[in-house]
């Protein structure tokens, strides 16, 4: 290992070190700085205790600038798996993954740390198919077509809510495997006053799983660390569901509900934005399954901030990640401002999309190998 990555482990390490001690009244921080040392010296990389690598990816939460969830951050359930590499074993754990954040549908938040040299290549574990033809979610197509030159058959009949398999690669070879209905909790909606509504047939998934982005604590990265909350319902109902690049559904939306389509300045666009978000809490309300609004959300962030000031940390932030999609102007972040900066570790990083990395095999991790 070069002298310059092993210097910048160790600095990282040390940094990462003293913040855990000193948040979670650790002691002993001295001797445990000479053994991660030492051991750097000796083998170039170090391992994190599980009570580390559980803190720093709370940490690495509580740092996600584009996170507007991140109150919670204390709450996060971190399973050390590194012990696993094998991608059927990982696929097992991921399987357990989704029923375990699923918890009855009181959702928690779950993150699963796997060992070094193997990727989910998926960008989240639950994602629907998009095809050529339109269907399916737009978004996903050029992971379906990855998908499909790795060996995938899609449905004889394909349809707008395909689960895809999951692609894991190890040591440059991809393997594919395939959630089954159980493992995917999914909510229909309806609205509460509109019949109609529930004969648009939309649905969407309850849990979501990220699943390219790598952990990086103490100078040591995780590529396979999946992660999941819940969801807000604008994620849904104002994103996925509505972005005409999406699933584009507002025109039969309105349809449904008898609006005026015929001239913009009817406002039919943002009425029907309006009640398919009512739609979405409201079954996932009926369902009894976790989900965020977006005002409650936002006052929650408030608090995380004033929290984190009190510590004495600083909160990054992106405000266009942060603010809602819906009446963004109704809550308090419309107001605020934020800063990000890149550097700060613990983090969860962004990858190249999985199926463009894997052309040319994983990026190796440098610390494992
Ligand atoms: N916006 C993404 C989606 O609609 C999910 C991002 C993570 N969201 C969350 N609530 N943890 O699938």
């Amino acid at each position: 290992m070069p002298q310059d990555t092993q210097a910048s482990v160790w600095a990282e390490a040390r940094a990462f070190l003293r913040a855990y001690h000193a948040e979670t009244n650790m002691p002993n921080l001295n001797a445990r700085l000479r053994d991660v040392e030492a051991e750097i010296a000796e083998c170039g990389s170090y391992q994190l205790l599980s009570a580390e690598l559980v803190h720093g990816a709370k940490m690495a939460w509580r740092n996600s600038a584009r996170c507007v969830g991140r109150l919670h951050w204390p709450a996060l359930t971190v399973r050390d798996l590194r012990h696993l590499r094998e991608p059927a074993a990982i696929f097992a754990e991921l399987r357990r993954h989704l029923h375990l954040a699923w918890n009855g549908g009181q959702l928690q938040p779950l993150m699963s740390v796997f060992g070094p040299g193997v990727q989910i290549i998926n960008d989240q574990l639950i994602r629907y198919a998009g095809y050529a033809n339109g269907s399916g979610d737009p978004q996903n197509r050029a992971l379906t077509d990855f998908l499909c030159a790795q060996g995938w058959t899609p449905p004889a009949e394909p349809g707008p809510y395909d689960v895809l398999p999951l692609a894991i690669e190890a040591s440059g070879q991809v393997q594919l495997y395939h959630l089954v209905r159980e493992d995917v909790r999914e909510v229909s909606f309806s609205h509460p006053e509109s019949p109609a509504f529930a004969g648009l047939n939309l649905k969407w998934h309850a849990l979501p799983v990220i699943s390219d982005m790598p952990l990086s604590v103490g100078g040591l990265q995780f590529e396979c660390a999946p992660f999941s909350g819940w969801y807000v319902q604008t994620e849904i109902a104002a994103r996925n569901l509505a972005d005409a690049e999406r699933y584009d559904q507002l025109p039969a939306v309105a349809r449904a509900m008898g609006l005026d389509t015929r001239r913009e300045r009817s406002l039919w666009r943002d009425r029907a934005l309006l009640e398919l978000n009512v739609a979405v809490l409201h079954s996932f309300d009926v369902a009894g399954v976790r989900l965020a609004d977006h005002h409650r959300v936002s006052r929650q962030f408030v608090r995380f901030e004033a929290r984190e000031r009190r510590t004495g940390r600083a909160v990054q932030g992106r405000w266009s990640w942060l603010i809602s999609p819906l009446s963004p102007a109704l809550t308090p972040i419309w107001q605020r401002h934020y800063q990000e900066d890149a550097a700060v570790r613990p983090a969860f990083l962004k990858r190249l999309p999985g199926w463009e990395g894997a052309k040319g095999g994983p990026a190796k991790c440098p610390f494992h190998g």
